[in-house]
């Protein structure tokens, strides 16, 4: 087997065979077929697309490709979540120490910032000292101490994943939903979870920006996910606006903590009260949805969410200090308001644009040497639905240079639409998809 002429095979709308993907998937893991032939078949699927069998086989060598972890020294049901990547998405940093205060324990396994998005790991690394880059041995010791605990990919779970997403974060080949589904899964078989509850989203700031096309990544994920043995749920979000306030590596950790002491923005509350009371279903540790959005409630109202959190990021070397004084946290050296030029209703916001703004400012990766800076992004004061006038500050602008500043601030103006009516925001969720 040759990968030009899978490339080419798959460039001209042919199938790959099963025995054709684990042979590429094997070959590029173990460095025989360099990233510029993995980019070319990268974007050949991209415009090709992949079959329900194509995107099988995919997972699985996926998954493969390393070790697949042993969780069963981790007594309980184990759960695990993921979002298919937004703007502002920080639910993985509030919700999972929700989740493990209400007894539900959390093995999960986490990425960094994917093109317009960001990642749970590089959002966690504003804690300073905090690191995802532990061994299976405290992985498993930490969930059974403390019930949390969130690894990067390590070069021994699903490592042809690890090389892929830093690929295609460079190569513009993200947004396929084979690509999606393979990747998103495979780590979610290789890390050894139980359940599995996922976030998949939809709008301009999603790679699924069409509904119908986020509730087929979503069957796809369930369905691959049930295949395997792991009781898999998707709830559908909208990601056509930031999700929450704070877009940005430190100062989403902040809106997160915030929402630990109970004063997150509505829409981020709601979606991670969501997905909790599904992962508490999950997890046994409450039977039904009422009683699991009552034990969440309560986790926040005592505080006990909070110091689950310190006590992770503690757990992960972290300092946890920063949770109860977010002033320790990265701090950027220019704080500036960005005021709208017009009146209005908010009718439309280009949410992969806020993203892209934050990139810009510094908090994203341009290539995959790129080091971030973790102090920079937005918060916004003005979403769909709000009424604007001219003067008042639409978001105030994070950053550490001026020209970076200029630059964004000049993207986020462009990114809002303003109507003459008052115009309702979508609905956050769109949808439940099981098995
Ligand atoms: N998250 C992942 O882990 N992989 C993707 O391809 C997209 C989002």
């Amino acid at each position: 087997m040759r990968m030009y002429d899978l490339i080419m095979k798959k460039r001209n709308g042919g199938t790959l065979s099963r025995e054709e993907i684990e042979y590429m998937i094997a070959e590029y893991t173990a460095e025989h077929i360099p990233d510029y032939q993995m980019s070319a078949m990268m974007m050949a699927i991209y415009f090709q697309g992949m079959s329900a069998e194509e995107t099988v086989a995919l997972t699985m060598a996926m998954a493969h490709s390393g070790d697949m972890m042993d969780l069963s020294g981790i007594s309980g049901v184990k759960v695990d979540k993921h979002s298919t990547g937004g703007v502002g998405d920080k639910t993985s940093i509030a919700l999972t120490p929700m989740v493990a205060a209400c007894g539900v324990k959390i093995a999960k396994m986490s990425g960094r910032g994917l093109g317009h998005t960001g990642g749970t790991i590089d959002k966690l690394e504003s804690f300073a000292g905090f690191t995802t880059g532990i061994d299976a041995g405290h992985f498993v010791r930490q969930v059974n101490e403390i019930g949390v605990s969130i690894m990067g990919q390590t070069a021994d779970i699903a490592p042809a994943d690890k090389k892929l997403y830093a690929l295609r974060d460079v190569t513009a080949t993200v947004d396929n939903m084979s690509l999606i589904a393979s990747s998103i899964m495979s780590k979610k078989l290789a890390s050894g979870a139980d359940a599995i509850v996922l976030d998949v989203k939809t709008g301009s700031g999603a790679f699924m920006k069409k509904e119908q096309d986020a509730f087929a990544l979503a069957k796809e994920m369930v369905t691959l996910g049930n295949m395997a043995g792991r009781k898999t749920i998707a709830v559908v979000s909208d990601m056509d606006q930031p999700l929450g306030r704070a877009v940005g590596n430190a100062l989403e950790v902040m809106e997160a903590i915030a929402t630990l002491r109970g004063e997150g923005p509505e829409d981020f509350t709601r979606l991670c009260m969501t997905l909790g009371t599904y992962m508490l279903v999950a997890g046994g540790a409450a039977s039904d949805e009422e009683e699991a959005r009552a034990r969440l409630n309560r986790v926040i109202e005592d505080g006990s969410a909070l110091k689950k959190l310190a006590e992770f990021v503690e757990a992960q070397g972290g300092n946890p200090a920063a949770v109860y004084d977010t002033a320790l946290l990265p701090a950027a050296s220019i704080v500036e308001d960005i005021d709208s030029v017009q009146d209005g209703y908010v009718c439309h916001i280009d949410c992969d644009e806020i993203g892209i703004c934050s990139l810009l400012l510094g908090g994203g990766r341009e290539t995959k040497e790129s080091v971030i800076d973790l102090s920079v992004g937005l918060v916004l004061h003005k979403k769909v639905g709000d009424a604007v006038r001219t003067g008042e500050a639409l978001a105030t602008i994070y950053a550490n240079d001026r020209n970076k500043l200029n630059a964004a601030k000049e993207r986020f103006l462009r990114a809002y639409h303003f109507a003459d009516d008052p115009v309702a925001a979508d609905s956050l969720i769109k949808g439940i998809v099981r098995e």
